[in-house]
């Protein structure tokens, strides 16, 4: 677990967990890196049935308590290198991300700035994109801050929105660029980290 060359994550993730599962598949095999907890605030997510079938501790958070104190020492307790937001809707507080600086990040279902804040998750993002007449969407990862969708850009990867799109045929080419990239990303920022 301490050895230099290993590497922790922890993600959060409230939903269907399809992004977490890519992630789990990525890096299984690889001794560096271990998907140390999951965090939810869901009890009906389906990434806990994801957790439950690969053995990945689960730790089950409130919203009184997350704003307080973040679960800063529980999280702290698993040593992460990097806090993965998969599909997590609650605003993360000043304190978790001022214990975690430069090592929190999000996925959001477009290209940030645009489509982003309070409110634009899931589907409602595709149907913004689509009522803005956008010819492009993708997504965007990025570190996170005290505001939602604010924090520096990481990484962008764009698709064609075409005239035929809805939201469900939008909603799945971007799940299919978060599946291919979110991995490749986490895995390249893992490896610049000197501890
Ligand atoms: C993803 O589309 C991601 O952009 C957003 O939440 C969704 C999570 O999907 N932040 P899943 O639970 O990983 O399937």
């Amino acid at each position: 677990m301490n050895s230099k060359l290993q590497k922790n994550i922890v993600i959060f993730a409230s939903g269907a967990g399809s992004n977490t599962k890519k992630i789990i598949d990525y890096f299984k095999g690889n001794q560096n890196v271990s998907i140390a907890l999951i965090v939810c605030n869901n009890p009906g997510a389906g990434v806990l049935d994801i957790a439950t079938k690969e053995n990945i501790p689960v730790l089950m958070i409130t919203k009184n308590e997350f704003a307080q104190t973040g679960y800063g020492q529980q999280i702290k307790s698993f040593q992460p290198d990097l806090i993965i937001l998969a599909g997590f809707l609650w605003k993360i507080p000043e304190i978790l991300v001022a214990s975690f600086p430069q090592k929190i990040i999000n996925i959001h279902p477009a290209l940030l700035p645009a489509y982003g804040g309070k409110g634009m998750y899931g589907n409602a993002v595709h149907s913004a994109v689509i009522s803005g007449k956008e010819k492009q969407s993708g997504i965007t990862i990025h570190y996170v801050d005290e505001k939602y969708d604010n924090g520096k850009i990481i990484f962008q990867e764009s698709c064609d929105v075409t005239e035929n799109d809805t939201v469900e045929s939008l909603s799945e080419k971007i799940h299919e660029l978060e599946h291919e990239f979110y991995p490749k990303i986490i895995d390249r920022l893992l490896k610049e980290i000197k501890s």
